[in-house]
């Protein structure tokens, strides 16, 4: 027989989430994090044969050669996958502890396959306003308006009892970002895990602005990861990328879903780059969490910050279960400057050695304003609620040194 005779991939049950059925452990568990983080998916020794190479190479075809009439090669053609992309793909399941991974031009585009894989007209997904920009504007638009698939927000989104009542038999997923972009809000995996599997629909974090270094959610009971490579894991805006961990049956719906068939990839070249920056990411999620920590510090003592939102605060309202959830608290803050709007531009006009940019994540400190930038398409209401004051400034606390950047902030907010 020949393989085209077997049932394609594309005719086979889709994934359905099984709460009788535990994901499987890595067989690289027993591997410490930053040993993960240089050699899975990829070990100079295991791969002598095939590559003589120290470092993962990059393969930079788009089509693979069939070595026999009747049997088809392992790669075919770079809509699906290609090596090095499996390479990154394997090293991102393995540090965030999933069975595997697939990745995606952006991370906006792996929550677009995820959602667009797992629900069907009239499925809803339950979430909370505490979402990224973009991912908001799929929410509430993109995923309503044209497949039919409803959104609900979570309004009292730290009383498990309130994600319980958003959750029916039409629930795929359930979505939570925490700690959250721009405001910090910290939501208890653990406790939503729990009510999302009694109720059968499986829980995605997104975890991409503690990442894996400093947050393991797949280990605190949640089934799916959501990254962002283009944030802290590559670490300085020269990638941009997504990518899903979560149970391999699903991995692989989302690849012939999305992948294969829609070609919403990830290239060689940026896997390749991406296997570089991992290397180094719980080194520079140590010093993000250090620099940022003095940052917030001195934030929270400023006459003119009306407030600051970072994790690693004892007066973050949910500092005690941030602490239990993170081994620390990132490098993204926000602050609120008095003023509104007006403020925040003196503010931004004035830093200097602090660039003013839509990213976070990077080796440089960068600002941002959210009401106009990212979450300018909220309602008043919707913006009260998830807490985008006019004159809330999102701080990405890079790697220079820290008095450097207070000194820099200090000469800006003496401005207002
Ligand atoms: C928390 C979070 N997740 C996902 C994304 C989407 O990532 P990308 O910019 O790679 O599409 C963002 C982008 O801001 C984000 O902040």
């Amino acid at each position: 027989m020949h393989p085209s005779d077997e049932k394609p991939f594309f005719m086979r049950d889709p994934w359905v989430y099984d709460p009788e059925k535990p994901a499987q452990p890595r067989p690289d568990a027993a591997l410490g994090f930053d040993t993960r983080a240089l050699h899975a998916g990829f070990h100079p020794l295991e791969n002598v044969e095939q590559f003589r190479s120290f470092v993962p190479p990059i393969v930079q075809s788009m089509t693979y050669p069939y070595t026999s009439f009747d049997k088809f090669p392992d790669y075919i053609y770079g809509r699906s996958k290609t090596p090095t992309v499996s390479i990154l793909e394997e090293r991102l399941a393995a540090l965030e502890g999933g069975e595997g991974a697939v990745s995606a031009g952006s991370g906006s585009q792996a929550l677009f396959n995820l959602v667009f894989t797992i629900a069907r007209p009239g499925d809803n997904v339950v979430t909370s306003l505490n979402t990224f920009g973009e991912g908001y504007k799929q929410a509430a638009t993109i995923f309503p308006e044209r497949c039919n698939v409803q959104f609900r927000f979570v309004k009292d989104y730290g009383n498990p009892a309130a994600w319980d009542r958003a959750i029916d038999r039409k629930t795929r997923l359930v979505w939570v970002e925490t700690p959250s972009n721009p405001c910090l809000q910290v939501t208890d995996i653990a406790a939503v895990a729990e009510v999302a599997h009694a109720r059968g629909a499986p829980l995605l974090v997104d975890n991409t602005t503690a990442t894996a270094a400093l947050q393991k959610p797949l280990e605190l009971g949640a089934d799916l990861i959501l990254l962002s490579l283009t944030k802290f894991l590559a670490g300085n805006a020269t990638v941009l990328g997504g990518a899903i961990v979560g149970p391999e049956g699903l991995v692989e719906d989302v690849r012939w879903n999305t992948t294969e068939f829609v070609g919403a990839i990830l290239q060689p070249f940026e896997a390749w780059l991406m296997l570089q920056y991992l290397e180094t990411l719980s080194l520079r999620m140590e010093r993000h969490s250090s620099n940022a920590q003095k940052v917030a510090e001195f934030l929270a003592a400023h006459p003119r910050v009306r407030h600051v939102n970072y994790t690693g605060l004892p007066a973050h309202p949910q500092h005690e279960l941030a602490s239990r959830q993170m081994s620390a608290g990132g490098g993204l803050l926000s602050f609120i400057v008095p003023g509104g709007m007006a403020g925040a531009e003196i503010v931004m006009n004035s830093v200097r050695l602090v660039v003013h940019a839509v990213t976070f994540g990077t080796s440089r400190t960068s600002c941002m304003h959210p009401r106009t930038i990212t979450h300018e398409h909220m309602t008043q209401e919707e913006r009260d609620e998830a807490g985008i004051d006019d004159g809330l400034i999102r701080l990405s606390v890079g790697l220079e040194n820290p008095e450097d950047i207070i000194r820099d902030l200090d000469q800006a907010l003496a401005r207002l």
